[in-house]
């Protein structure tokens, strides 16, 4: 049976090879180079015909011409006669954009969804932001595979942290806070929070004296700005909790995050969902499981 074919974007080679490692898979190449009017130009290094590729990406900062690069490989393939072709976005961007908040905002969540399902035939992807809509498929129309960070990172939490309380930053956090609290064995709370602006949050904690002595351990899906991270940091460490250790499944940390959360945390990891110094626990192998079960 001829193998899977993976193909990186630009920056995704690194974790495509731990993917092509975890699951047996073949890598491919892709050129691609600027012409002098700054216009992007992608070339295929091999020949797609009667394959199944996936190419591999996250879609951060997708609008910083990873997407055209995307769409010009996808249909490449296609032309070229793979007989189907995914993408695997361990990040998926353009999720938190899921309504119009102010009049005359663009919901670039859907406009983003129409266009990737557009391109491929599916879609694999690890905890997209997932909060005014319940399930991809309510954007996406293409099969879409969602998978979950939170046993990976609650095995972490059980084999690096002594007493964890986990806690999640905000509502929408819960339904991963609750998940990686019972893997790792530990007891979890959940904060209230109040964005104010891109950079502006106020979070409020109930009374956690019940856990004094505990190392609290922040969960969240994404750290952007790290304004959330922060905060919670400091309303935490206002109850007398030792500075937190931060967890997150998508390290994006735009602009001065990074430092701003280093100087509020104990320790900061993510994911390799995005190539990031933070990196400390890999979903190579949950992707090459879910893709295993997906190959015929
Ligand atoms: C919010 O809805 C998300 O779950 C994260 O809490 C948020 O995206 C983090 O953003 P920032 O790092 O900019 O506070």
């Amino acid at each position: 049976m001829t193998r899977r074919l993976l193909l990186p974007l630009p920056g995704a080679e690194a974790f495509a090879e731990r993917l092509a490692l975890a699951g047996g898979f073949e890598l491919g190449d892709l050129a691609t180079r600027r012409f002098p009017d700054g216009e992007r130009y992608v070339r295929l290094g091999f020949n797609p015909a009667g394959r199944e590729v996936d190419i591999v990406g996250e879609l951060s900062r997708a609008d910083d011409d990873r997407f055209l690069t995307l769409a010009f490989a996808a249909d490449a393939l296609r032309e070229l006669g793979a007989r189907q072709v995914g993408l695997i976005a361990p990040y998926l961007g353009y999720m938190r954009q899921d309504a119009r908040f102010q009049p005359g905002e663009a919901i670039t969540s859907r406009t983003f969804a129409r266009l990737v399902s557009g391109l491929v035939d599916r879609l694999v992807t690890v905890d997209p932001h997932l909060h005014r809509f319940a399930a991809l498929s309510e954007l996406y129309t293409i099969p879409a595979v969602t998978l979950h960070a939170a046993p990976l990172i609650g095995d972490w939490i059980a084999r690096d942290v002594e007493a964890p309380l986990v806690i999640g930053p905000d509502a929408e956090s819960e339904q991963w806070a609750s998940e990686v609290a019972a893997r790792a064995d530990a007891p979890f709370a959940v904060l209230s929070k109040q964005r104010f602006g891109d950079r502006e949050v106020r979070i409020m904690l109930p009374d956690l004296a019940a856990f004094a002595g505990r190392q609290p351990v922040l969960i969240d899906d994404i750290a952007s700005s790290g304004r959330t991270l922060v905060a919670a940091s400091a309303a935490l460490q206002g109850q007398g909790f030792a500075p937190p250790v931060c967890v997150v499944v998508h390290a994006i940390f735009g602009g001065d995050a990074l430092a701003r959360v280093t100087q509020a945390a104990s320790r900061i990891v993510s994911t390799d969902t995005i190539a990031h110094p933070t990196n400390a626990i890999s979903v190579s192998p949950l992707i090459a499981d879910a893709l295993a079960k997906a190959t015929p």
